[in-house]
């Protein structure tokens, strides 16, 4: 997919939060028949982070992640032109974005939601970065944020084992073409197979007496887990050579693999296809479980303060997950 690059895009900053409370698979034990050693055995993840307490939403995160993104530069929030919030789990239908805009105090930024589930992130920064090219914008603040803790079914142990809540930040700038750092991108879609992972309109048996019109509501994730499971193993490593091969730049060349954290097998598979070394492949999946549109801002922020992400490295972005969505970012890193 070639796109109308009139400007450069440069990554100026990254923040992430995460709630304090963890929680361990022995305490999920205690709730569904599960063990440590099944969840440890099939998805890497030895405990994730939920939001408890009352009144508490993606928004507290999402803020927390954007104002650290905002303070690692000491950049003030009315210079943002534009904020996309990639989420699943919004605390209003109707959008959440405006309230982390009015919360960080970014008053001349425009706001909108974008749901994606797990693929949020990577639709959000291509989104930002599209505006960025065209020099409609100069600014621009990415969020991605979910807290699927709420829409699990605790008494679904092949989902509820699987999810965190988190959200992470970054701060996109239009800079001069010999600066970008998105070298590329490659996204798809396929809606046959929705039903695979989603959390749907359920609508009650009975109508309004007069109008007839049925109500209802949004409930529980539903997943056929080894479908997704194909469906990422053999779709991603297609999508990132479909990506790398439009820059014309070899799998050899990439220095980091940053996959959407859904499981260490489906991250490893995805290597192994691609024969990139083990090495290569960032990994928090155990110590959050799959945030969806927050896992991949969050492990590139952490693997930005664990200094793993050095000058001039390449690192692949892929994300995938309900809709079916998925797809590829190219980022070249110059700090
Ligand atoms: O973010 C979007 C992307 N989502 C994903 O990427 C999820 C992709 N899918 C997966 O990661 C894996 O399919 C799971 C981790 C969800 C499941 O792993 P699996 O190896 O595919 O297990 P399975 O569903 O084939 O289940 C194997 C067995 C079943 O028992 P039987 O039928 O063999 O007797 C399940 O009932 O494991 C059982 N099982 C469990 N046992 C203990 C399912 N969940 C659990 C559990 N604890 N939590």
């Amino acid at each position: 997919m070639k796109s109308l690059m009139m400007q450069g895009v440069q990554i100026l900053a990254t923040g992430s939060a995460v709630p304090d409370s963890s929680l361990s698979n022995e305490e999920i034990s205690q709730i569904v028949e599960t063990s440590n050693n099944w969840i440890i055995t099939r998805t890497g993840i030895e405990e994730r982070r939920v939001l408890t307490g009352a009144n508490k939403s993606i928004i507290d995160l999402a803020v927390l992640a954007s104002l650290k993104a905002l303070d690692k530069i000491s950049m003030n929030a009315s210079e943002i032109d534009l904020i996309i919030l990639a989420t699943s789990s919004p605390n209003d239908l109707f959008g959440s974005a405006s309230q982390i805009q009015a919360q960080i105090k970014a008053y001349n930024a425009v706001a909108f939601d974008l749901t994606a589930a797990c693929s949020g992130f990577v639709l959000a920064m291509i989104t930002a970065s599209q505006f960025l090219q065209t020099g409609t914008y100069k600014k621009v603040l990415v969020v991605g944020a979910d807290v699927l803790s709420k829409w699990v079914d605790w008494s679904d142990r092949s989902t509820c084992i699987l999810f965190g809540d988190g959200a992470g930040a970054m701060i996109l700038q239009a800079c001069v073409k010999l600066d970008n750092q998105i070298l590329g991108f490659q996204l798809n879609t396929n809606g046959n197979y929705c039903n695979h992972l989603s959390l749907s309109y359920k609508e009650d048996s009975y109508s309004h007496s007069i109008l007839n019109i049925y109500q209802g509501s949004f409930k529980y994730i539903s997943m056929n887990g080894k479908d997704v499971y194909k469906f990422a193993v053999s779709q991603v490593p297609l999508s990132i050579l479909k990506c790398l091969n439009s820059v014309n730049i070899a799998i050899d060349d990439i220095d980091w693999l940053l996959l959407h954290q859904a499981n260490h097998r489906i991250l490893k598979a995805v290597a192994d296809k691609l024969s990139i070394d083990n090495k290569k492949i960032i990994m928090n999946v155990n110590k959050y479980g799959n945030t969806s549109a927050a896992s991949i801002p969050l492990a590139f922020d952490e693997a930005l303060k664990e200094g793993k992400i050095l000058q001039n490295d390449l690192i692949v972005i892929s994300g995938f997950g309900a809709g079916l969505t998925w797809g590829t970012i190219l980022v070249h890193w110059k700090s």
